[in-house]
């Protein structure tokens, strides 16, 4: 069997039992702060395990894309090194939301094992938690799987947890002997060599992790199962090694014909290349962009890996972006998005190729030159962070390379080197919700939530539940108008009022299900309560909602199809989106953008809103954003031929209703990342009002016609310019213009000047000296300035007197020690420098006995 052919009876296998398919939620998941990637396919079902939402359907079956590269499941290190860990895989499974157990889930699991795939149960073995007597005895009563082959373990293997929160149960996992002397099987070897692979692990959720040391009951217990599909496939397919089955090999073989080499030489790189290129696809294609901070700088380590294992088998200039076209061909079929995004994955893979070829080869030279300096075996935490600030060497990069070399790092070390680097303001000020911290009061049962506000803007409604929050009132609905934070919208504003009820809404957020509304005021029990939702808000959010739809379209229009949306705010006063795109948009661009939404504008489309299932809108074309997670019924808003997204947001009736549409900026945001501002409406009057307003002004000034300003302002500039320099030159000569025997006093027949000048330059001061000299016709003339921070004197001597002895040079050392430093010269000129401005006035005065006593003797 293929491992498409897998996939699907698997599928197949749990639809027979009733079960529902449900789609692979988006690999980064955008509703649980708790993860960083969906690490399971229970991922998406939270919510019904802790019973904040009901299913529609009691059973499911997916194939979940996965990631397992940080926190509670990190599986990084064992990549490649072994034949069965990878930091993307898919996991199969099935779900029960309080419907079957135990009993239906061991009995289906061994059908599917030893009936339907065939596997051969003198290989299979079964672990259940020590404690579980019901799970061991299911297991033998129910499968013929011989008694001695079900082991109790502790919970370290068979107590199973999504991360340090959440639903979590104990478990029952099925393993497999892959070795080669079937005959000798050892149950010591089950969770502890390689020869046995874990293959499906069947968890009974009956518990929520609320911290390390708290475990609730839930209220009903539920079936979650996870089987590796990429292990399943090696089995079924009788590969040693899940590299060597359908899923991989095409990767590993196209890696071979860029780099030469052969994988069986040495296997290691092209594993973890192959692993790692399909990690950075699916995560790029679900929206994810390699970064500095958080999600994105897992995948930025995760590709300088990659690229640094490249190198060890040659491949030096960047070679992971042709890669992408064959993860497209291999897994297009099932996620559509890897061909979707495929030309967007490519770039992005690139540019963050390039950018790291350009300091990994002076990085592997630092490298050398540290390990070539140290003494011991331990790169010193502040070495390893160097490489990681100045040559972009992630930290488990170096570690890599260091263990290589039988080295270790200071990781510690590192932290407190990292630490004290970042100062940088972490992503706070969120007002964070986590209903099961919160206080609430319950007023009423029933559902909640149920959104009006895509047809009314205001309701007569009833408290399901509030709760006091310091200053903030935290209140649920049974019915609401006031749209909650999603999709990039902004949560709506009001006013809710009734019997003992008075409330300023500041925001609304969604949480699993229920709008909470977040406001200020008073409230204590109440019936019936009215809603208003700020109309005039809501009206500029739709505006600016509906125009991003069309600027989305414009920007593919005009600047190509490689424009995907990396981000998305849409608020009262403007709206704000991030493309990826390589170079700045060009004004003639941001023209035609601003034209193409403006015609669309004029042509006053009505919109057609409707609500489908998610196959058949992506058939008539419509767009899903990526990293957007859609249920099996979609909203989609048609913008006549123009546009068609998918988008659960508030937008206008017409295209008319926007008034107009202006770009008010443009600018980087990150490598390959653009952010474009703009405003509609009112808004976009003001700004255009405000631009003319500036002009109408500036004409005035200048006197001109406005087709003329730009000639007038070049001609002011060319002009400036000018006088500028001539008037430079004209301070010089003038400054420099002084009577410098002026004050010459005499000694004997010699002219003795000792002044101080008025400037703050040495070059100045040298040509004050040089003037001097020529005027001198016989004597000794010092000048002293006091520079910005230190005096200096220049120093110069008639010729005449040079044949007596009296040189520049030996009183320029003797005048500097008089302001605290030296001096030297030739023995016609001279300079002195000193210490302190301060010593100037009396450095002149021992400077005149000085040279009066020379000239005497
Ligand atoms: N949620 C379980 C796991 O990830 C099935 O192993």
């Amino acid at each position: 069997m293929t491992s498409i052919e897998i996939r699907q009876s698997f599928i197949d296998f749990f639809k027979t039992k009733e079960h529902q398919f449900i789609r692979s939620s988006p690999v980064v998941p955008n509703d649980d702060p708790t993860l960083l990637f969906t690490n399971a396919g229970m991922n998406q079902f939270k919510p019904i395990f802790l019973n904040h939402i009901t299913p529609e359907n009691s059973r499911a079956v997916n194939s979940q894309k996965c990631i397992r590269v940080s926190g509670k499941h990190n599986d990084l290190e064992e990549v490649g090194v072994d034949a069965f860990h990878h930091t993307f895989f898919e996991m199969l499974g099935n779900w029960s939301f309080g419907d079957y157990y135990k009993k239906e889930a061991i009995q289906w699991a061994w059908e599917l094992f030893t009936e339907v795939w065939k596997l051969d149960k003198n290989r299979l073995w079964a672990t259940v938690y020590e404690d579980d007597d019901e799970a061991f005895d299911l297991w033998t009563e129910i499968t013929d799987i011989s008694p001695d082959r079900v082991l109790r373990c502790g919970k370290k293997d068979n107590f199973w947890e999504m991360g340090e929160t959440g639903p979590c149960g104990p478990c029952s996992e099925i393993h497999y002997y892959v070795g080669d002397d079937p005959e000798n099987q050892d149950a010591r070897g089950v969770n502890n060599t390689d020869e046995y692979w874990e293959l499906w692990n069947l968890v009974f959720i009956q518990n929520n992790r609320i911290d390390e040391n708290t475990l609730e009951n839930l209220p009903a217990k539920h079936v979650d199962t996870g089987a590796g599909l990429e292990r399943i496939v090696a089995v079924i397919q009788g590969k040693k090694s899940n590299y060597d089955s359908d899923l991989f090999l095409p990767i590993i073989h196209k890696i071979e014909s860029l780099s030469d080499l052969s994988y069986e030489e040495d296997p290691i790189p092209f594993r973890v290349i192959a692993d790692h290129i399909r990690m950075l696809c699916f995560s790029i294609a679900d929206g994810a962009l390699p970064s500095n901070e958080g999600r994105g700088y897992v995948l930025r380590r995760i590709l300088r890996r990659a690229a640094r294992f490249g190198r060890t088998i040659g491949l030096t200039d960047p070679f992971l972006f042709n890669l992408v076209p064959t993860i497209g061909n291999l897994m297009g079929s099932i996620y559509s998005e890897l061909q979707e995004k495929q030309s967007h994955i490519e770039k992005v893979i690139r540019a963050e190729e390039i950018s790291f070829n350009q300091t990994l080869d002076r990085g592997i030279n630092h490298f050398d030159k540290i390990i070539s300096k140290l003494n011991g075996n331990i790169i010193g935490g502040a070495d390893a962070f160097k490489l990681y600030d100045t040559y972009g060497f992630p930290l488990d990069l170096t570690q890599l390379m260091a263990r290589e070399r039988d080295f270790a790092v200071d990781i510690d070390g590192f932290n407190s080197a990292m630490a004290e680097q970042k100062k940088r303001a972490k992503d706070a000020g969120k007002f964070k919700l986590g209903s099961d911290s919160i206080d609430w009061v319950i007023i009423s049962e029933g559902t909640d939530s149920t959104f009006l506000g895509y047809e009314t803007l205001e309701s007569k409604s009833k408290i399901r539940r509030y709760a006091v929050q310091g200053d903030t009132i935290l209140l649920v609905l049974d019915q609401t108008p006031f749209y909650a934070e999603s999709g990039g919208q902004v949560g709506d504003t009001g006013s809710i009022t009734g019997q003992g009820v008075i409330l300023t809404v500041l925001d609304v957020k969604k949480e699993n299900n229920s709008f909470i509304h977040i406001c200020n005021g008073e409230i204590s029990d109440s019936g019936v309560i009215n809603c208003q939702v700020d109309i005039f808000r809501r009206y500029s959010i739709r505006n600016n909602h509906t125009a991003t739809h069309l600027m989305h379209i414009a920007l593919k229009t005009i600047l190509g199809d490689h424009v995907n949306q990396a981000g998305s705010l849409v608020h009262p006063d403007y709206l704000r989106f991030d493309i990826t795109h390589f170079e700045k948009i060009t004004a003639d661009e941001i023209i035609a953008i601003e034209k193409m939404v403006n015609e669309q504008i004029l042509f006053n489309t009505e919109l057609a809103i409707s609500v489908k299932s998610f196959d058949d809108a992506k058939s008539e074309g419509a767009e899903a954003l990526f990293g957007e997670k859609y249920g099996e019924v979609v909203r989609v808003i048609k913008i006549g031929d123009y546009s068609i997204e998918l988008c659960g947001g508030t937008h206008v009736t017409r295209t008319g209703d926007i008034g107009s549409f202006k770009i008010i900026e443009e600018s980087s945001l990150a490598s390959g990342v653009r952010r474009i501002v703009a405003v509609t409406g009112s808004k976009s009057v003001e700004e255009m009002q405000s631009n003319s307003a500036i002009i109408s002004s500036l004409q005035q000034s200048l006197s001109v016609s406005p087709m003329e300003m730009l000639e007038r302002v070049k001609g002011l500039l060319a002009e400036k310019k000018h006088l500028e320099k001539k008037l430079k030159q004209k301070k010089s000569s003038a400054s420099l213009d002084i009577d410098l025997l002026a004050d010459a006093s005499t000694v004997d027949k010699y002219q003795v000047i000792v002044k101080k000048v008025s400037t703050e330059s040495i070059d100045e001061l040298k040509e004050y000296g040089d003037q001097l000299f020529q005027k001198l016709s016989t004597g000794i003339g010092i000048l002293f300035m006091q520079g910005e921070e230190k005096p200096s004197a220049v120093i110069v001597v008639s010729k005449d007197l040079n044949s007596s002895g009296i040189l520049a040079g030996n009183l320029a050392k003797e005048i500097g020690s008089f302001m605290g430093g030296g001096g030297g010269g030739k023995p016609h000129l001279a300079t002195a420098g000193g210490k302190d401005n301060s010593s100037v006035d009396s450095a002149m005065s021992k400077t005149l006995k000085l040279i009066t006593e020379k000239l005497k003797g």
